[in-house]
């Protein structure tokens, strides 16, 4: 800036008054009281204030007779606060409108003043009243800013959230793939003695096994499915869980104490999560206590009142410490070493727990061990008990079925054409929705084992096909899906009860799946 130059003040804005008044004198006297300090409109009715104000609500304060011909000075007012809450009325009323002008001042005028009017008065509640807009004005703008802020703080510990998540699953997943990674190259790399071949395809077998097993687990922790309801005995379920689970107690010499009572209500339940969340807490047990020299004991008991059933896991390991004890349920933390825990086994837990509206509670003791201790709410059926189907493995048995595989990639149908072979099942591929619907025609099939998403032909569209042209086939369908699927494919899977692989998926579910769809 020039150093002769002088900085333009800009004049402050004066501000803003109305004057509604019928009487042309009045409203004259009143321009000549407040002139020279605000900036001043006119007008004669309560009819023009109210189109005024619709236009422009930018006024500080409205000076208004309340006894006007046409709309009358209260409903002049109800109409000016609802279009512009923060525009300050004042009042001019004669003696004896003393009654409306304390109706007024419930309505939301700040204050009123009798003809004769005096000057300094008049001019005084002005200034009050345009005193009381600014304040208003300012703690508007101070609440608009605070939402934002908040709004802002939200999004950012939403973010962070998300970031910590992310983090953990790169960390998770980029250890098995570095293995899958490196000996893939290895056995690219030069002709290999078969015992070396042989054990670097192990090596890439286990890294995938891993990978499969951390994706499983982000699916059942980011899906919060619904469970499934049925009535189920927790016993059978606990009981199932320690048969899954045998070889690896007896292998650690684990000693199990079961105190489960014969006598415990039902519950309702998705009996596949209720087993993961056992599964879970008892093989942590198992593994804390395969850490240490003294003989490891696993407790179970149970417990009810008229409301709940209660589980109690009791182990005698190294116990978790304090610091630990406020983390275990948070998703990725882990004390395990590298590639033997992904830290998401108790947040699943209680998930799982919360949807069936129940708690899960831990207690623990540095170098006594640890107590959780499962809470789930009683539902006593009114019918006799559905038996509880526990997830087991499906009988390994020899493949004699006739199984067409619908596919358009090459790496889908591939695998299934061999895997299905490998299982000494006979086996037929559809590459397009055309040879699909000829082959369906033409042939008949034990099993169709579908992609949900082909082109064309998607789950939806076989099954409606099916449905028109050969129905009988519909309980021969098994979908393989790629593991994150839509609301609308889920509500039709649930509905059609048509079961679903998702991939990746072993030989073993293959042959499971497979051996569970009924020859006819
Ligand atoms: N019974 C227990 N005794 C001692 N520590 C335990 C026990 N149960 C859980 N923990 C601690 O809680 C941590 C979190 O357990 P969580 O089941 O969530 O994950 P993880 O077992 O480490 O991994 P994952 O379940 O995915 O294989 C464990 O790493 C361990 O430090
Ligand atoms: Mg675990």
């Amino acid at each position: 800036m020039p150093l002769n130059a002088t900085k333009e003040e800009k004049p402050a804005k004066r501000p803003r008054v109305m004057v509604v008044d019928d009487e042309r004198v009045t409203r004259r006297a009143l321009e000549l009281i407040l002139g020279s300090e605000f900036d001043v409109k006119m007008l004669e009715s309560g009819n023009k204030a109210v189109d005024h104000i619709r236009q422009d609500m930018d006024f500080d304060v409205v000076s208004l007779d309340l006894n006007m011909p046409g709309l009358s000075g209260i409903e002049t007012l109800k109409v000016i606060k609802q279009h512009s809450p923060t525009t300050e009325v004042l009042l001019v009323t004669a003696f004896q409108d003393i009654e409306s002008a304390k109706q007024a001042l419930k309505l939301g005028a700040y204050d009123y003043i009798e003809k004769p009017i005096n000057k300094d008065a008049y001019r005084q509640s002005i200034r009050k009243g345009v005193r009381r807009r600014q304040k208003a004005l300012a703690s508007e703008k101070a609440q608009q800013q605070l939402k934002i802020v908040k709004a802002q703080l939200v999004h950012s510990e939403k973010l962070s959230a998300i970031g910590e998540l992310l983090a953990g699953v790169v960390h998770e997943i980029n250890n098995p793939l570095a293995g899958i990674l490196g000996y893939s190259e290895l056995l690219l790399f030069r002709e290999q003695s078969p015992e070396k071949t042989h054990k670097y395809i192990k090596n890439i077998q286990q890294s995938a096994v891993l990978c499969q097993k951390i994706v499983q687990k982000l699916l059942a922790f980011s899906r919060k499915q619904k469970p499934k309801k049925e009535y189920v005995q927790v016993k059978d379920i606990v009981e199932s869980t320690l048969e899954l689970l045998q070889h690896e107690i007896t292998k650690n010499a684990v000693q199990v104490v079961n105190q489960f009572a014969d006598n415990v209500p039902c519950t309702i339940a998705d009996s596949y999560q209720l087993q993961q969340v056992f599964l879970n807490i008892i093989n942590n047990a198992v593994q804390a206590m395969k850490e240490q020299t003294r003989l490891g004991t696993l407790t179970l008991k149970s417990g009810f009142d008229d409301k709940s059933i209660r589980i109690s896991i009791y182990d005698n390991g190294p116990g978790i410490p304090g610091e630990n004890l406020q983390k275990i349920f948070e998703p990725f933390f882990t004390t395990k070493p590298e590639g033997q825990g992904t830290g998401l086994g108790l947040s699943i837990c209680y998930e799982i727990i919360q949807e069936h509206g129940g708690n899960i509670y831990v207690s623990s003791e540095l170098g006594s061990g640890t107590h959780f201790f499962v809470e789930l709410p009683i539902a006593e059926p009114d019918k006799p008990l559905p038996t509880v189907a526990s997830p087991d493995k499906a009988e390994q048995m020899p493949g004699s079925k006739k199984i067409l595989v619908i596919d358009a990639k090459e790496t889908g149908y591939d695998l299934l054409e061999n895997m299905i072979s490998a299982l000494e099942h006979q086996v037929d591929v559809a590459h397009d929705a055309f040879s699909a619907k000829l082959k369906l025609k033409s042939e008949n099939y034990d099993v169709i084992i579908s992609n949900m998403n082909m082109p064309e032909l998607s789950g939806q569209q076989l099954y409606e096909h099916l449905n028109q042209v050969k129905p009988e086939l519909l309980s021969k369908i098994l979908f393989i899906t790629s593991g994150v699927i839509s609301e609308e494919v889920r509500r039709f899977i649930e509905q059609s009860g048509i079961p679903c692989i998702s991939k990746p998926f072993g030989l073993d579910e293959i042959q499971e799946a497979v051996q569970n769809i009924e020859t006819t």
